[in-house]
């Protein structure tokens, strides 16, 4: 993809359905009983391997323009899958489906591609192993995971890492455990699995970072409306706020506060944003405004790094554009993400001729450099195609994406939106 330095970004747009709130619909909806209507579902290649997955488990899930319908199949009615369920690029599928198979009383086989199956799992079994369940994985930490059929009785379990994935399927396996269910977060993580629960009736308590969670008989299909992804709407913002002349809006955004830390990082370092149109039902919905503004360095770190993790790659790019120094630390997690994006973003910003440097848990960026277009390396990671691509629009000459077909995984239409706003 030819990316040219663009004049002033500006229109009105709408961003694709929340990917972590789509794979949640699909996987309560077919353990729910009755039918779950989902509009607003993320139509990425993430989302359709958790859609694959629970068709391989005789879950009806039908996709027409306006909605995906799940017939649920009730927390005892997934059928064992004939073969491995193939779990692509999802972390999100492949985690809180291991949660989900571990109480089932059938064997079943996970697994995704090649960075799927470089990505650590031993996170997951661990707590599932220690309610009880049998799980076996390649080296014991990766895919692919090979389950069978266990009893699970409910623990009490205090994450080493603050991460939904592995909240969630703890949680998930909860629900086919004898008692309750505990887990203790070392910061607060998106919270969609327990906000979805509690909407299809599931009783779980919720008091500061522990949440209990005590097994239901059965869990009720609801509706569910799916906002727009913050994930997705951050590369607009941070476009938006580094383009000269830029002034955008993206509606429909989600702004779970679990969510937000992006919204907080660039105002704090003097981006213009504005909420319009608040909105909350199950999860709360804003209009997004930005205009482009001056940014500072800032320091990033602490009990805000869940809150923006998967923003941190287009936060770089922010810090590039920014003056003075950024500092991003204790986010060790990206290196294990669907790509290394601490390696990946620090490699790619040097060959504008960003001033960069790679710490162990983050890196330092001193922002405020003309910086100049590039062939960027994508790493097969839809953020970090992303960001080089909002990266680009910055920069003085024109920039390659290589291999942009990856934003297919969370953003189908990242470049024609990108487009329609002028970039
Ligand atoms: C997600 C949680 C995060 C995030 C991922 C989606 C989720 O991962 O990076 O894109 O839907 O629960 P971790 O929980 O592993 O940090």
């Amino acid at each position: 993809m030819q990316v040219k330095p663009s004049g002033p970004l500006r229109g009105v747009i709408t961003v694709p359905g929340d990917k972590s709130i789509s794979h949640r619909a699909v996987m309560l909806g077919a353990l729910a009983k009755g039918t779950t209507h989902i509009t607003g579902f993320l139509m990425g290649e993430d989302c359709l391997s958790t859609i694959d997955c629970f068709r391989k488990m005789g879950v009806p899930v039908e996709i027409t323009d306006k909605e995906v319908i799940v017939e649920g199949v009730g927390l005892h009615g997934l059928d064992a899958p004939e073969g491995t369920l193939y779990t692509g690029n999802s972390g999100t599928t492949t985690r809180l489906l291991c949660g989900i198979l571990a109480g089932q009383t059938f064997s079943s086989t996970l697994s995704g591609d090649a960075s799927i199956r470089k990505r650590p799992m031993g996170r997951v079994m661990m707590p599932l192993m220690e309610m009880g369940a049998r799980i076996s994985g390649r080296d014991g930490n990766y895919c692919p995971l090979q389950l069978y059929p266990s009893e699970l009785h409910g623990i009490s379990y205090t994450l080493p890492v603050a991460s939904a994935q592995l909240k969630s399927a703890v949680l998930l396996a909860g629900l086919y455990a004898e008692g309750q269910t505990t887990v203790i977060e070392p910061a607060p993580s998106r919270d969609h699995t327990e906000r979805m629960f509690r909407a299809l009736g599931v009783e779980i308590e919720m008091h500061g970072n522990v949440i209990t969670l005590d097994p239901p008989e059965d869990l009720y299909a609801v509706d569910i409306e799916v906002p727009g992804d913050i994930s997705s709407a951050a590369f607009y913002l941070v476009a938006g706020a580094i383009v000269p002349g830029s002034s955008l809006t993206i509606r429909n955004v989600g702004v779970n506060p679990t969510r937000t830390g992006i919204l907080d990082v660039l105002r704090a370092m003097g981006a213009d944003i504005t909420e319009s149109n608040f909105r909350d039902n199950a999860e709360p919905v804003c209009d997004l405004t930005v205009k482009h503004s001056v940014l500072r360095g800032i320091q990033i770190g602490g009990d805000i790094i869940p809150r923006l993790i998967d923003e941190l790659p287009v936060l770089a790019v922010a810090a590039a554009f920014a003056q003075g120094e950024t500092v991003i630390r204790d986010a060790a997690e990206l290196k294990v993400k669907e790509s290394n994006r601490i390696a990946a973003m620090v490699a790619e910003l040097s060959k504008t001729g960003a001033d960069v440097t790679e710490t162990a848990d983050g890196m330092v960026i001193r922002g405020g450099k003309q910086l100049r277009g590039a062939t960027f390396e994508t790493y097969g990671d839809h953020r970090i195609a992303m960001s080089l691509a909002v990266c680009a629009l910055a920069c003085q000459g024109s920039s390659q994406v290589l291999d942009p077909e990856v934003v297919a995984i969370s953003y189908p239409t990242f470049f024609e939106t990108l487009q329609s706003l002028g970039g």
